[in-house]
């Protein structure tokens, strides 16, 4: 007689769901003012641009910023502010330390 594991096939299924939820969560483009899970860190500064600020920088809804050797200071003022048509993003949103990587990398590049 053939006995099934309790919850075996159950758990599995389970987990193939929860599998596809984390990787679509991860990989789905957020509009800018989505909130990403807490916890959540932006591998670096180009990341952060090509997903947020690219949204709107790279569409020529907002100037052009990188190649300008704008200040570190000024991007990350901008950026936690806002700055008349441009939205201010929390560190919920952008964390200070991916602020930074961020700025660095608009003023180099
Ligand atoms: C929803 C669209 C949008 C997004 C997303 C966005 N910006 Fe902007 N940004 C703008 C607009 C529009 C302006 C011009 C504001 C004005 O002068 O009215 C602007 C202006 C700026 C300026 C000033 C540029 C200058 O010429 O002095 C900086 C710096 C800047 N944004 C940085 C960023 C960074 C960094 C990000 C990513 C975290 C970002 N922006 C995301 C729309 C956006």
């Amino acid at each position: 007689m053939k006995t099934t594991r309790p919850g075996g096939a159950t758990s599995g299924l389970m987990l193939a769901i929860a599998t596809v939820i984390v990787i679509t969560a991860n990989s789905a483009w957020a509009a800018p003012q989505d909130v990403p899970s807490r916890g959540f860190v932006w591998k670096d500064g180009a990341e952060v641009y090509a997903k947020v600020c690219g949204y709107c920088h790279d569409a020529q809804i907002g100037p052009q910023i990188r190649g300008r050797s704008l200040p570190a200071a000024y991007i990350r003022t901008i950026v936690r502010n806002g700055h008349r048509a441009m939205p201010a993003f929390r560190s919920s949103e952008i964390d200070d330390e991916s602020l930074i990587k961020l700025a660095e990398y608009i003023s180099k590049n």
